[in-house]
């Protein structure tokens, strides 16, 4: 007998069947029992979601000798031509190969003629984004008002590429990305039916690298299938992944936290030799670094991963070592980086430039406190106010947040500074010299109390990114003062 693929021998049959889109499906069942079937539906989602499935298992409940009905037998001759793909009547078109409006025109022809053997003719248009706008002009008067006997399911991945004209015609349905969890149910039953064992690991791996997809799901344990010995596990999929194992990724970022450069660097030189992608490594990193952001911005709300149990307890304890901030950075750094790998030639250095200076970059904790001092000045240099008593005099550098705020003599600033902290100011001051003339209602500013800070911001900010991003808020406002 001829092999059959998974994702073809396993296509649902039935409403009830399809996995994941119950919405879809019970206002389908709905329309088909009130006999309310719009002439053009438009399904749209990701690949391999369902969406040819769904419109097949319409055109059999349209079609069905016992219909039309939410549940097709899948024994009369209409039901089983069109599970085969060849019914006389089911005309799918696959518009990525028929974009032109010649190919439309003798469509719009056809349309006229009355089925052959069922009570409607569906067309089903695959990939209809493709269609060229002459083409979609075509169509439209036949789209308005079809004869009774046709219906239209326009499928589509990219339905912003469609005009309006289009949707405006269609009943619109949207088909979601499948859960991890209704994957691994669904590849456990397939591999049931197969005889086939494999982990709930492994299958939980699939599941979650095709991001939603079953028919990706479902190629990937076909191709796991032929390959595995009895089982298949987690390092085979791994393996045919070509991912890096995750005990290792909670390592690479282990060392990042602690500060060891050189182990960071060292395991990603073995994964590179071993055969692992540069852009799929950062993928997964990012990824990883993904689960430790949403576990610290949202604690509890634990549905928002996708993580096994067991991974989601040791994320738990190394995002001790982070603070969201830091966890921003990397990602930030991550990204960045994943986008010089795309546009380069593949090179490591982007990568391991990245490794360097995640693994050098200082904890960012008590850099809280600096930013908190900063956000505190900038609310100062917005509302124009001066600094409150005992906050460093004009010329000065401002005193270290710890230091006792009785102070009375201002540090003296860093030699480097020297001169130029000294120089007399032009600029308006802070405080009224006596016999000046009262000053203006416009309370003035201290700009060399904020060049001070800004030379000390400068300074910090060389490898800080908290500082950085300080930096940038209070150039901001200065810009804003002088002008
Ligand atoms: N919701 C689902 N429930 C069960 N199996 C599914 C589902 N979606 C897809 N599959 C599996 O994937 C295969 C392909 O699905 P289908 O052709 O319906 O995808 P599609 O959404 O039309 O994708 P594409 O956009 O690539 O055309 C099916 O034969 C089936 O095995
Ligand atoms: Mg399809
Ligand atoms: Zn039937």
């Amino acid at each position: 007998m001829d092999y059959l693929a998974i994702a073809r021998k396993y296509r649902p049959q039935t409403f009830e069947e399809v996995v994941g889109q119950e919405g879809v499906a019970t206002t389908l069942r709905n329309a088909l029992e009130s006999g309310r079937v719009a002439h053009a539906y438009l399904f749209c989602g990701p690949r391999g979601v369902g969406k040819t499935t769904t419109a097949r298992i319409l055109a059999k409940a349209l079609n069905c000798a016992d219909g039309p009905t939410p549940t097709p037998c899948n024994q009369c001759e209409s039901c089983r031509g069109i599970m085969g793909g060849d019914d006389i009547d089911v005309i799918e078109i696959d518009a990525a190969s028929n974009t032109g409006v010649d190919d439309i025109r003798s469509l719009r022809d056809n349309v006229r003629f009355a089925p052959a053997r069922s009570r409607f003719k569906v067309y089903i248009v695959d990939e209809v984004h493709m269609l060229s706008r002459s083409a979609f002009n075509a169509f439209l008067k036949t789209l308005e008002e079809p004869p009774a006997h046709v219906k239209f399911v326009f499928c589509t991945t990219e339905p912003h590429r469609l005009p309006d004209t289009i949707h405006s015609r269609c009943q619109r349905f949207d088909f979601r990305r499948i859960s991890t969890t209704d994957i691994v149910t669904r590849l456990g039953q397939i591999c049931a039916k197969e005889g086939r064992a494999a982990d709930a690991g492994a299958l939980a791996l699939i599941a979650r690298s095709s991001k939603g997809g079953m028919r990706d799901s479902e190629t990937l344990l076909d191709q796991l299938t032929s390959y595995c010995g009895d089982a298949i596990t987690v390092a085979e999929v791994e393996q045919a992944l070509g991912a890096l194992p995750r005990p290792r990724i909670f390592q690479l970022i282990g060392h990042l936290a602690a500060h060891e450069v050189d182990k960071a660097l060292q395991l990603v030189h073995d994964a590179l030799q071993d055969g692992k992608d540069i852009e799929n490594l950062l993928t997964q990193v990012l990824d990883h670094v993904r689960s430790l952001l949403v576990l610290s911005v949202c604690g509890s709300q634990r549905a928002l991963l996708d993580e096994t149990p067991e991974d989601l307890a040791e994320l738990v304890k190394q995002g001790q070592s982070f603070t969201t901030d830091s966890l921003l950075y990397i990602s930030q750094v991550l990204w960045d980086t994943l986008r010089k790998v795309k546009e380069g030639a593949h090179s490591r250095v982007p990568l391991e430039l990245a490794i360097i200076k995640l693994a050098r970059s200082s904890d960012l904790q008590p850099l809280a406190a600096v930013l908190e001092r900063l956000q505190a000045l900038e609310a100062r240099l917005a509302t124009n106010t001066p600094a409150p008593p005992g906050a460093p005099p004009r010329g000065a550098r401002p005193a270290p947040r710890a230091a006792a705020p009785t102070a009375e003599k201002p540090t003296p600033p860093p030699s480097g500074e020297k001169k130029k902290a000294a120089a007399p100011t032009k600029r308006p001051r802070l405080a009224k010299r006596e016999g000046e003339p009262p000053a203006s209602e416009h309370p003035a500013v201290d700009y060399e109390a904020m060049a001070a800070a800004r030379a000390e911001l400068e300074k910090a900010a060389k490898d800080n990114p908290v500082v950085s991003e300080a930096l940038r808020i209070l150039e901001g406002q200065l810009i804003k003062l002088e002008k």
